[in-house]
């Protein structure tokens, strides 16, 4: 099966094109396709190469809906027809980095991770969305997550049934400022 259509997106329209999907159609998700998605997805960086994240698969209907349901309700993750639970793993990046590890990095891996997850769906011809509103408590308890194991994300990934609104981003003036002097005054990015 191929993949990636006739003329592979560029990265950039890949950014351009995506969205926030939620409304998906009946569709499955070819198994080629979702390892495609976790393959592009284990080429994340991550702090010292330590991939202190772990990923859930989950297609069962039954714990689809448990996880919708510790999602605030949140439908989509029970009609989407695949979910990926993504873990930060304290114990991968604690060993080496200590707290650092235990607080920071681990949970930079799985975001990033989850990121790239996102992206690779839009480049697959999918749609996902990135759930973050959930009880983590219950995630970890659904998807038996050791203590180390701190849920994320939710990624729901389907084929698209929707063409939502452009949502709206800062000025870059407003998100960008530039510093050229040690402790010194922030200026606007732009005003040269
Ligand atoms: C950390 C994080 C948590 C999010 N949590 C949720 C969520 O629980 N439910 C939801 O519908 N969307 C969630 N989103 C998606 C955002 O609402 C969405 O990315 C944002 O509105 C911008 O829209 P866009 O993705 O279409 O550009 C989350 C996104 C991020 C990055």
């Amino acid at each position: 099966m191929k993949l990636f259509g006739p003329r592979d997106k560029s990265f950039v329209q890949v950014v351009e094109d995506r969205q926030s999907i939620r409304r998906f159609t009946q569709k499955n998700v070819e198994p080629e396709k979702l390892r495609k998605i976790l393959e592009i997805t284990n080429k994340a960086p991550s702090a010292g190469d330590l991939q202190a994240y772990d990923i859930v698969v989950v297609r069962d209907p039954d714990v689809k809906k448990a996880l919708m349901l510790a999602s605030l309700g949140q439908r989509f993750i029970e009609t989407a027809p695949v979910d990926l639970v993504f873990l930060a793993n304290e114990f991968r990046s604690g060993y080496k980095y200590g707290e650092r590890g235990r607080k920071l990095y681990c949970v930079q891996d799985a975001t990033i991770a989850t990121t790239y997850a996102h992206l690779a769906a839009d480049a697959l011809g999918l749609g996902s969305v990135w759930v973050g509103a959930f009880n983590p408590t219950e995630i970890a308890r659904i998807v038996s997550a050791s203590e180390f194991q701190i849920p994320i994300a939710i990624l729901s990934i389907g084929y698209i049934a929707e063409k939502p609104r452009r949502t709206p981003r800062r000025e870059l003036d407003d998100l960008v400022c530039v510093v050229d002097q040690v402790g010194g005054p922030t200026r606007h990015f732009g005003k040269e």
